[in-house]
């Protein structure tokens, strides 16, 4: 379980301040695929950020599972990405001199997971690039990219998945297929899903949609 209590985020620049999150509350139970929308500059990826540790909260506390990862070091938090998280952006950061398969392995090795060829090859199969493993990332389609980060964020069977508007590069039938796939996935593994996007119809496939505004949650909804 995700248990977000009163998180702040204030930035200081050119003079100004801005508070990107104010006070913001939030549970999201173990298991659970949630949407979070909301208008560009909303605070979506900050809230993201933040949730993954890569960001540090102005104030305000994000439990883990009884693990404040607030005060956490570092090291710690690195620790932690690695062993229960997963990540799909919107531009998939895959490393260009490795292939698909080598993209998918790598990410294993740096967790110690035991079996990475086999579950690497499995995995990639599973989302249809079976016949691409040795394709280097520009050698891919956009779609076929974003399929690929799709088995690295799953190869270490993270507990939670982060996705920042993975869909928000691809053409509609690519973005149908990544939320397909995303689902079938949410399905088997039964990881946390926290999905930011801006697209309506993508948030409609969560089980729950929360929409930030002006720093704070404006809605929050359970999805049918
Ligand atoms: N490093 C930064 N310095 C100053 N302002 C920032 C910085 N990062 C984000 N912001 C501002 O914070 C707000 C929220 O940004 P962000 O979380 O990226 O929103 P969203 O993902 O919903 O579009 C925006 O107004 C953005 O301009
Ligand atoms: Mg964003």
């Amino acid at each position: 379980m995700i248990e977000i209590t009163r998180l702040v985020k204030i930035l200081y620049g050119g003079g100004h301040k801005v508070e990107i999150l104010k006070s913001l509350n939030l549970t999201v139970p173990t298991g659970q695929f949630i949407a979070i929308t909301g208008q560009s500059g909303s605070g979506k990826t900050t809230l993201l950020s933040l949730i993954a540790g890569l960001d540090t909260p102005t104030s305000g506390q994000i439990m883990i599972d009884e693990e404040n990862i607030t005060e956490l070091d570092e090291d710690e938090l690195a620790v932690l990405r690695g062993k229960r998280f997963g990540f799909i952006f919107q531009s998939f950061h895959l490393i260009p001199t490795l292939t698909a398969l080598e993209n998918v392995v790598l990410a294993a090795e740096l967790n110690n997971t035991p079996g990475a060829n086999k579950k690497a090859n499995d995995l990639l199969g599973t989302v249809g690039l079976g016949d691409r493993l040795h394709h280097y990332p520009s050698q891919l389609s956009g779609g076929e990219q974003q399929r690929l980060s799709l088995a690295r964020a799953f190869i270490n069977e993270p507990d939670i998945i982060l996705a920042d508007e993975p869909t928000g590069n691809l053409d509609s039938n690519n973005s149908d297929n990544i939320i397909e796939l995303i689902l079938e996935l949410h399905r088997v593994k039964r990881a946390t899903i926290i999905l930011v996007t801006h697209e309506h119809h993508v948030a409609e496939r969560s089980q729950r949609i929360l929409t930030l505004g002006d720093g704070k949650i404006i809605s929050d909804q359970v999805n049918r």
